[in-house]
């Protein structure tokens, strides 16, 4: 069997031992459950929640009390959709960047939707933003992996309506560039913990002056106190907001591989290698720009599942299909598309064997 080769990690990071030992030991030494009482194990496991959240929120550029943990990237858009109780006549804009977790919670929710146009380089077209409530913004997207002018977006969506609500999806982005939502302006951001080396089952719901916001789940954790009958106060954000116990074990991984990503990001050189040599194969269509976090391509006369299929057979691991992303592929005219992401770990010699499949395919 040939080496296991992994080139699939904008679907999800692999993890390092520091992530993974961390969990274990929190596992094994340190675990309890966290704002639930008063000996020095619960301290200890507040401690690495506080920590973790602050982690973040210098990662992000936000205050402290405005990251909120959720499941995930999808988990926090159906909540953003909860907590802006959306009304039918809600007009949302969205582009054809978008993953379907980013549009389909407000499509679902009834908004009425408006597409943003993309400019002739596939990027959203900053000169025809529409008028919208709420304008859902694709840092990067998932196919094209180009990062997008977030701040002139947030600036002419604002132009175009000076209460537009700003949801910013972040999945991709994350993992590449630096996120800072003060200077994006937006209202609300979304990333997942695993794109980044965390576990899967947390992610970050950021929310501007997120006490403004009422919450959206209720349960323990979240009540400061009963203040007759059926009144209550709940505390303030963040822990209005986290009903419930938290997923303790992957947010002690997440504090960890926020730090990690920040000093060692993919290496986008092994993206223009590769680039460089499917130019030189017939038959290959690439889709995606030379400078992308990641490259997107189709076979000439090839079925993206059936290319899939041989690349597994040769043990190496991309994504195939519509990635979620069914209006990108759309745009394009095609049913999907051949991802190739790659992680911290990833090696020329992971990309030179790769290469080889594709030559393999196209003789
Ligand atoms: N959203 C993930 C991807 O792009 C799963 O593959």
């Amino acid at each position: 069997m040939n080496k296991f080769i992994y080139l699939d990690s904008a679907a999800t990071m692999q993890k390092s031992d520091a992530v993974i030992d961390a969990q274990t030991h929190f596992l094994r030494e340190k675990y309890a459950n966290s704002g639930r009482g008063v000996c020095m194990r619960v301290a200890a496991v507040d401690d690495m929640v506080r920590d973790t959240r602050r982690s973040i929120a210098e990662f992000i550029n936000a205050d402290y009390r405005d990251v909120i943990f959720t499941s995930g990237t999808t988990d926090s858009f159906n909540r953003i959709v909860n907590i802006l109780k959306l009304k039918p006549y809600t007009v949302v804009a969205v582009s054809d960047l978008d993953h379907h977790s980013a549009r389909l919670p407000f499509q679902m929710a009834g908004a009425k939707i408006t597409v943003c146009p993309l400019d002739d380089n596939m990027n959203i077209d900053i000169d025809n933003v529409p008028y919208a409530d709420v304008f859902v913004v694709t840092a990067m997207s998932n196919v094209l992996g180009m990062p997008q002018d977030v701040a002139a977006i947030v600036r002419a969506a604002r132009e175009k309506n000076p209460d537009v609500i700003v949801v910013v999806d972040a999945a991709q982005y994350v993992v590449h560039e630096k996120i800072d939502v003060k200077k994006w302006d937006c209202d609300f951001l979304a990333f997942s913990g695993h794109k980044i080396g965390a576990d899967t089952g947390v992610g970050v719901m950021y929310i501007k002056n997120a006490d403004g916001y009422p919450a959206d789940k209720f349960g323990g954790g979240m009540v400061e106190r009963r203040i007759y009958e059926n009144d209550f106060l709940f505390m303030r954000a963040p822990e209005k907001f986290e009903a419930g116990t938290l997923p303790l074990t992957q947010i002690c991984g997440f504090g960890r591989a926020v730090r990690e990503i920040q000093s060692a990001r993919p290496d986008l050189n092994l993206i223009k290698y590769l680039y460089d040599e499917l130019l030189k194969i017939n038959r290959v269509k690439i889709l995606t720009r030379r400078d992308a976090s990641m490259l997107s391509f189709i076979i000439d006369g090839m079925h993206v599942l059936d290319f899939g299929a041989i690349a597994g057979a040769h043990n190496i691991c991309v994504r195939v299909g519509n990635m979620c992303a069914s209006w990108i592929h759309q745009h394009l005219n095609i049913d999907g598309s051949i991802r190739v992401s790659v992680g911290p770990y990833n090696t020329k010699d992971d990309i030179d064997s790769f290469i080889s499949v594709v030559r393999g395919c196209v003789k």
